[in-house]
């Protein structure tokens, strides 16, 4: 069985002040909880101040992307020994903002994949089709592609998560029902049987990500492919996202 994990994807929001705040308002509601993984998402200025505060929790600390290369000439970026250096054990790459804003495509984050796992960090890929691909028919197909190439050159050894995240549903109040969402979860479970075989597929977490709230939450979660959400708005305010992260 594989073990919850519910993550925050904080995305640009929180001052350092703010971040801080809110970690102890979920520290505060989370300090029981054990039989799941919790992980938070700041962005990068809040990430070293709230990993000194979360020192003594059980919360985990993920980045929200990275470049791919150590250290140089790149503007702007921040690297995986970055995101290690300030207790990051997660990385979310391949967001639906870093594709459709930022305009990365399935080559550039598996780059960013590939490097994440060479550095001892949990690369949350992120994959997820928009309406327009929906409603002509293609998002096996979309998502199919999006899987394949993220994980190109990665083994069965290698540790990483999945977060199907319908680009309609991010940010729209317009949720997956909990039947669409687990058949493209069995989809994504079938393609990496296909890839890492039927052992490491069962174990890896497929988490949904895209308007989960506190009232939406159980129904998605009790579904047997969804192993997880990537919590976006209600991840904002500790008593929503503590409240989805104790949804049963
Ligand atoms: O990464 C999670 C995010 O994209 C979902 O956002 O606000 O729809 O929960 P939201």
């Amino acid at each position: 069985m594989r073990r919850l994990l519910i993550a925050g994807n904080w995305k640009m929001n929180k001052t350092v002040p703010e971040a801080i705040e809110l970690v102890r308002g979920l520290k505060e509601r989370l300090k029981c909880v054990e039989d799941r993984d919790v992980l938070i998402c700041p962005p990068f200025t809040a990430l070293y101040p709230v990993s000194k505060e979360l020192e003594g929790s059980q919360i985990l600390l993920g980045g929200q992307n990275m470049f791919y290369e150590e250290k140089g000439a790149f503007t702007g970026e921040i690297s995986p020994l970055m995101l290690k250096d300030v207790g990051c054990s997660f990385v979310i790459l391949g967001h639906s903002e870093r594709r459709h804003i930022f305009g990365e495509d399935d080559k550039l984050i598996n780059k960013k994949v590939i490097s994440a796992v060479k550095h001892g960090l949990i690369p949350i890929l992120c994959v997820g089709e928009r309406i327009e691909e929906r409603e002509e028919g293609r998002t096996e197909e979309v998502i199919e592609k999006q899987v394949r190439e993220g994980l190109k050159g990665l083994s069965s050894k290698d540790e990483f998560v999945i977060a199907y995240e319908p680009v309609w549903a991010i940010g729209t109040g317009k949720t997956a029902t909990p039947e669409m969402a687990q058949e493209v979860h069995s989809f994504i479970r079938e393609i990496l049987k296909e890839l890492f075989g039927e052992e490491k597929a069962g174990r890896v977490r497929v988490l949904y990500g895209g308007s989960v709230k506190p009232e939406n939450a159980k129904g998605l979660l009790e579904m047997p492919d969804i192993d997880g959400a990537l919590v976006g708005g209600a991840s904002l305010k500790a008593e929503s996202f503590s409240a989805i992260v104790q949804f049963d």
